[in-house]
């Protein structure tokens, strides 16, 4: 297949961009290396044979990338490029807005210009806003607090009203819950900086400059009093993409991708310290506002239709992420 992959150069992006090359697929990655760096593309580069196409531009460069898709004649296209820091989206909503919604207006409709059948769409769990119960499911209501988290609903919904995509091709728009660990020999991940505020790049930053990690909230209704999320693999959340490239169901196909099974913060900085056998200072802190106590996805609809099942658990990413982000080779 002839393959675009936006923002390919990112956490997420580089990790697809492998598993395609892999696999054979002719790939053109796009990234304005505005969240990224051209390291990550070298990397790939000398680690597997197959070679590809790397350009450094906005997708917002209309002219630009109309002349990319009129070039590389694309049957689908894998749109993860995006600003996707929540906390900041709140400071630069217009500068969210101009680059999550019309930066991913501009492939929609170059897509249907140049006839491109599969359009797979990184969205995330945070179009649904603070959650009251769990496990969520794609039908539950939309409710995303954050101008990041609208920015997803904003351009799944551009999406979903357009024929071209709704009656003739296939579109597929993954929300995603928590992405984390590393792969290929622990060579690409997650690269974290002191801004960052979920809870594997905090423990990160903890253990890097000896500071006690936070947690936010010790007295939800939860088993142990602390927060409980949806941790995903990164190689079960490409290995969901993969089944999209392989599968042919046409429309609109909305899936949670998550394991389904939530943690407690507790539960992750206990499994965290026993497998990578570290230990870090904790300290109790108030809850965040907007933190719900629980949130979980359920997973039937994509393990129904596309025959995908996470295979990792928690002990695997606590190990990958540690292992990336301190011994990676
Ligand atoms: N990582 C997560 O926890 C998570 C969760 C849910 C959804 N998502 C979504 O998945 C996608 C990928 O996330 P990620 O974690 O790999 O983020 P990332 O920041 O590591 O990668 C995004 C890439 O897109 C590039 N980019 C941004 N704007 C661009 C533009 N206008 N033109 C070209 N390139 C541009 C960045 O330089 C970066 O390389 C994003 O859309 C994000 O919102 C991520």
């Amino acid at each position: 297949m002839k393959i675009l992959i936006t923002g390919g150069a990112g956490y997420i992006g580089s990790h697809m961009l492998v598993k395609t090359l892999i696999h054979g697929h002719d790939v053109v990655v796009v990234d304005n290396l505005s969240n990224s760096n051209l390291k990550n593309i070298h990397n790939i580069q000398s680690k597997i044979s197959k070679p590809f196409h790397f350009i450094e531009d906005t997708i917002l460069n209309d002219g630009a990338m109309d002349e990319i898709f009129n070039e590389f004649n694309f049957d689908a296209v894998l749109h993860f490029a995006g600003l996707k820091s929540i906390t900041e989206s709140f400071a630069k909503k217009e500068h969210y807005f101009e680059n999550n919604v019309q930066g991913s207006n501009i492939l929609r409709v170059l897509a249907k210009k140049y006839n491109v059948n599969k359009f797979i769409f990184s969205s995330s769990a945070n179009v649904y806003g603070t959650v009251n119960r769990s496990p969520i499911k794609e039908t539950d209501n939309l409710n995303p607090e954050s101008p990041y988290g609208k920015t997803k609903q904003h351009f799944e919904n551009d999406l979903i009203s357009d024929p071209y995509f709704a009656n003739q091709k296939e579109c597929y728009i993954l929300r995603y819950f928590n992405p984390v660990g590393s792969w290929l020999k622990y060579s690409i991940g997650e690269v974290v900086d002191s801004t960052k505020s979920n809870i594997f790049p905090m423990i990160v930053n903890s253990l890097r400059n000896n500071e006690p990690f936070k947690i936010f909230g010790t007295d939800y209704k939860t088993k142990d009093g602390t927060a409980i999320r949806d941790y995903i693999h990164i190689i079960d959340l490409i290995e969901a993409h993969y089944a999209c490239l392989e599968s042919d169901k046409k429309g609109i196909n909305i899936y949670n991708v998550g394991t389904g099974i939530g943690y407690t913060v507790n539960e992750v900085l206990n499994t965290y310290k026993e497998v990578n056998n570290v230990d870090m200072m904790i300290e109790k802190a108030s809850k965040r506002q907007g933190d719900a106590s629980e949130v979980y996805a359920s997973n039937k609809r994509i393990c129904e239709d596309l025959k995908w099942t996470p295979k990792y658990d928690l002990a695997q990413m606590c190990y990958d992420v540690h292992k990336f982000s301190f011994h990676s080779m």
